[in-house]
């Protein structure tokens, strides 16, 4: 039997090529406000892109219209420099909030592969191969909604490497997990890259950032401040609000005006 990740790399061979994706001065509004800030850039094959900011900066946004379930106000997302639709069959997304068939898990990650038309002995592969990988096997049976949300956020990553995109889009795959799944989602994504899968993703995990990303896209309200290659990022960013927010010193609030509500005044001056 060909492992599922045998079945990744003969295909990512035969693959047609979507990439790169490029974004050229897209932005986003919705009811007039607006949320992505003409972001031109591009996203090659062959590394792991990590989005960075903080909270409401558009990487969730940043990741939809890469995925194609947003449209951009204005400005143009192509692949291979055209915009056509086939682009979806060949990527996949891990969202930060994920939704489950109301099956079982082990039926979610048929349905997608029936999706792909991939005939019945090699879906039974694959699913068996994926659950092991992501830690699900004994919970095959088990109806997918029960899991616990981590569990979910394994099997969400399961379904979407099962169909080998040539293009993952995860938005914080890791937010829910504890240290060991963490540390075991973290090899579950090396392992997709190493098949030649373009992984682009959001985490608030710096050190999983470090650990994982080959280049940083640096979004701070909806613009990109900064994009680099991971070694430079870290080492020393060229923004100040990317440096400020390395450092742990970038809030949503002003930190000068943080002072406790009256109510609480006694207690914060113990
Ligand atoms: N449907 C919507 N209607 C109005 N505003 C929206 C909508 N979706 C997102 N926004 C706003 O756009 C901004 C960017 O949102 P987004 O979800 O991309 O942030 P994020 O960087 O993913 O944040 P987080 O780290 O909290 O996940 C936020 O201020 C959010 O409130
Ligand atoms: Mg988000």
């Amino acid at each position: 039997m060909d492992s599922a990740l045998d079945h990744a790399k003969n295909q990512t061979v035969k693959k047609s090529n979507l990439l790169p994706l490029t974004f050229d001065s897209v932005s986003f509004e919705i009811g007039g406000t607006k949320l992505i800030k003409e972001i031109s850039t591009s996203f090659e094959a062959g590394s792991l892109t990590v989005i960075l900011g903080p909270n409401g900066a558009g990487k969730s946004l940043l990741l939809r219209l890469g995925h194609g379930l947003l449209r951009p106000s204005g400005g143009a997302i192509t692949w291979q420099g055209t915009d056509t639709g086939h682009a979806q069959r060949d990527q996949a997304m891990v969202f930060q909030r994920p939704t489950m068939l109301r099956r079982s898990v082990a039926a979610n990650l048929h349905h997608v592969l029936k999706q792909r038309k991939i005939a019945r002995p090699q879906r039974r592969d694959i699913v068996e191969d994926m659950l092991q990988r992501t830690g699900l096997t004994r919970l095959a049976r088990a109806p997918a909604r029960t899991l616990s949300v981590g569990e979910q956020q394994r099997l969400a990553v399961a379904r979407a490497w099962s169909v080998n995109p040539e293009v993952l889009f995860m938005d914080e795959p890791a937010a829910a997990l504890d240290p060991a799944a963490t540390h075991a989602l973290e090899d579950i994504i090396a392992a997709i890259r190493a098949a030649g899968t373009k992984i682009i993703m959001s985490t608030h995990d710096l050190g999983q950032a470090r650990r994982l990303a080959d280049d940083v896209v640096f979004l701070y309200r909806g613009r990109m401040l900064e994009r680099a290659t991971a070694e430079r990022f870290f080492e020393k960013p060229e923004n100040d609000l990317a440096e400020a927010f390395l450092n742990g010193e970038l809030l949503w609030w002003n930190r000068k005006e943080l002072k406790p509500p009256d109510h609480f005044k006694v207690r914060w001056q113990k």
